[in-house]
């Protein structure tokens, strides 16, 4: 009897020493989210969209500091346009102990050796705006992407002409021969954007009842400098012809502005996609006639709040929702002048 009696004991006391010991290691991991360390690598710094990215990013690490009492180390890097550099980053991350990476990938087609890192590490990863392919993102249930849907943008960016073109026809068809003609500018070539929003936005016209015509398209990788001299080429080629610019951003539609500006013309129409802050100017001062916004508080937002559960061990947060539990797709809208 009293055998059973000690046993007894001896097993509450086990219970109260392993209670003791699970709150101890609770305590602790509290104890380590006193401060989180978040990777940001983005495939050029000079970009302008990223920019506005990064800097609503910095928002996001300083309202969450200030609401949690939680330190965020936002540690920023530019890969320039190398995959090499971006690669090295990762290490470097790694090396340093970050809780989580948020990776906007040079070459989007070349994510595996980054995500082998991340898997060896156990470090989750957050990818933004330049697509992996599905094979890589399937790798692993740590991997996540944020970005916009690209034929929504186009689809968007199409109905901003048409609606022109419904009210006014002759601001488009300013030689009234009954065709709008244009002129495109497209992103990098390796771009999952570049291609469907070419796609979507003329097939949007189309739809939406707009005789046009294309006159010539070249590729300008989202660049303000390379768009103005394509731009200024054409304008010589194609002098009184160019009716309306297609512009797969808004970088790009400012440099067309800028070649028109020096050619002294400003009666051709123009779209573009991000409403970036020197887009979002360039529309309320009437240059641009219209763009497209993902709203880049979101966006930012959900970059942000996934890597912050990650790194803290919790769950993603549920008003958060994810296509197949990987991908969190922006909220997009027009912006033009009213
Ligand atoms: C696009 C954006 C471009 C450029 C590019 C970089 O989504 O519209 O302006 O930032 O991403 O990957």
């Amino acid at each position: 009897m009293r055998g059973k009696l000690r046993r007894i004991r001896c097993f509450f006391l086990w219970l109260c020493v392993a209670a003791l010991l699970a709150g101890c290691r609770e305590l602790e991991k509290k104890e380590e989210k006193k401060s989180l360390r978040i990777g940001v690598s983005l495939y050029r710094g000079d970009d302008t969209f990223i920019n506005n990215i990064r800097s609503e990013l910095e928002s996001c690490a300083k309202e969450f500091e200030q609401e949690n009492g939680i330190k965020v180390t936002l540690d920023i890097q530019d890969a320039k346009g190398s995959q090499n550099t971006q690669n090295n980053q990762v290490e470097r991350f790694i090396s340093l102990g970050c809780d989580v990476m948020c990776i906007n990938p040079v070459d989007r087609t070349a994510a595996s050796a980054m995500i082998d890192k991340a898997m060896t590490a156990g470090i989750p990863v957050v990818f933004f705006n330049r697509q992996p392919v599905e094979e890589d993102m399937n790798r692993w249930d740590q991997l996540y992407y944020v970005g916009a849907v690209a034929k929504e943008s186009a689809v968007l960016q199409g109905s901003i002409v048409v609606d022109q073109y419904r009210k006014d026809p002759d601001s488009l068809d300013r030689n009234g021969d009954g065709v709008v003609s244009y002129v495109l500018l497209e992103g990098e070539s390796s771009h999952q954007d570049s291609l469907i929003r070419t796609e979507w936005s003329i097939q949007t016209l189309k739809d939406g009842g707009v005789p046009i015509e294309k006159i010539t398209g070249g590729i300008a990788n989202w660049e303000r400098s390379q768009a103005s001299a394509l731009m200024e080429q054409w304008l010589g080629e194609y002098p009184e012809m160019i009716e309306l610019v297609i512009c797969n951003n808004d970088d790009m539609a400012l440099g067309a502005i800028d070649a028109m500006e020096r050619a002294e013309i400003d009666h051709i129409k123009l779209v573009g996609i991000d409403a970036t802050t020197p887009g979002q100017e360039a529309v309320r001062s009437g240059k641009l006639l219209g763009t497209v916004s993902a709203d880049k508080e979101q966006y930012a937002g959900a970059i942000f709040s996934i890597a912050a559960a990650k790194a803290q061990g919790d769950p993603l947060p549920s008003e958060l929702s994810l296509e197949n539990g990987k991908y969190y797709w922006s909220p997009q809208e027009i912006l033009v002048n009213p």
